[in-house]
């Protein structure tokens, strides 16, 4: 049966096709109130994407955002994910409660991942102290490598940037002018 991970944005409309034909939804959450939000609308469970992750991350380390979903949400299925990259890790996500985990970066580095062998070496070269939290990227705090395109575009939202972000009516074309780069 499918199985269907949804990230950023409304999560209802594949959780109503879902339902449909008895698939599962998993919801990206970093946080209870919009894990309430994903249960409310009937997901299965949730991606729990902590401080640690690739990309995109939430505010909360694995070992406080796992618990606290599993606590508020004792009937939902909670998948560790953020910085998970060795079976030390996955264990202790498993010893939190977690019924799995979600591995992104650790593949990039993979013979299948269909990426430049320049970004694949990068991620087994550089190490914690070269990553960087940024929120220029889509608004959404993001952990990338410090590259001097990224020291170039730097880390912090601006005022304008902040109300856009922040803003529902404008977000879109918020995320449209970071990915333009204007
Ligand atoms: C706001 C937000 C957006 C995300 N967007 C994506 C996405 O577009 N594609 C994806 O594969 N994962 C997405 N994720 C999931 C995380 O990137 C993923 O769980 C993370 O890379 C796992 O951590 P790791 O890379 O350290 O293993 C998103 C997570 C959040 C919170």
């Amino acid at each position: 049966m499918p199985l269907y991970i949804t990230s950023l944005g409304n999560p209802k409309p594949v959780i109503d096709a879902a339902r449909t034909y008895g698939a599962t939804v998993l919801c990206d959450v970093t946080n209870l109130v919009h894990a309430q939000k994903a249960a409310d609308m009937g997901c299965d469970g949730f991606i729990a994407v902590s401080s640690g992750a690739g990309g995109h991350a939430g505010p909360y380390p694995m070992h406080v955002l796992v618990p606290m979903l599993q606590r508020a949400f004792p009937d939902k299925m909670v998948i560790a994910a953020g910085g998970i990259a060795t079976g030390q890790q996955m264990a202790s996500a498993m010893v939190l409660g977690a019924a799995g985990v979600s591995i992104g970066t650790r593949f990039i580095a993979s013979t299948e991942a269909t990426v430049s062998n320049e970004y694949k070496n990068a991620i087994v070269d550089y190490g914690m102290e070269d990553i960087v939290l940024t929120e220029r990227i889509s608004g959404t705090p993001c952990n990338i490598i410090n590259t001097p395109v990224a020291q170039k575009m730097g880390y912090k939202q601006n005022w304008f940037e902040r109300y856009l972000s922040k803003n529902p009516v404008p977000a879109s074309i918020s995320r449209c002018s970071y990915r333009c780069g204007v």
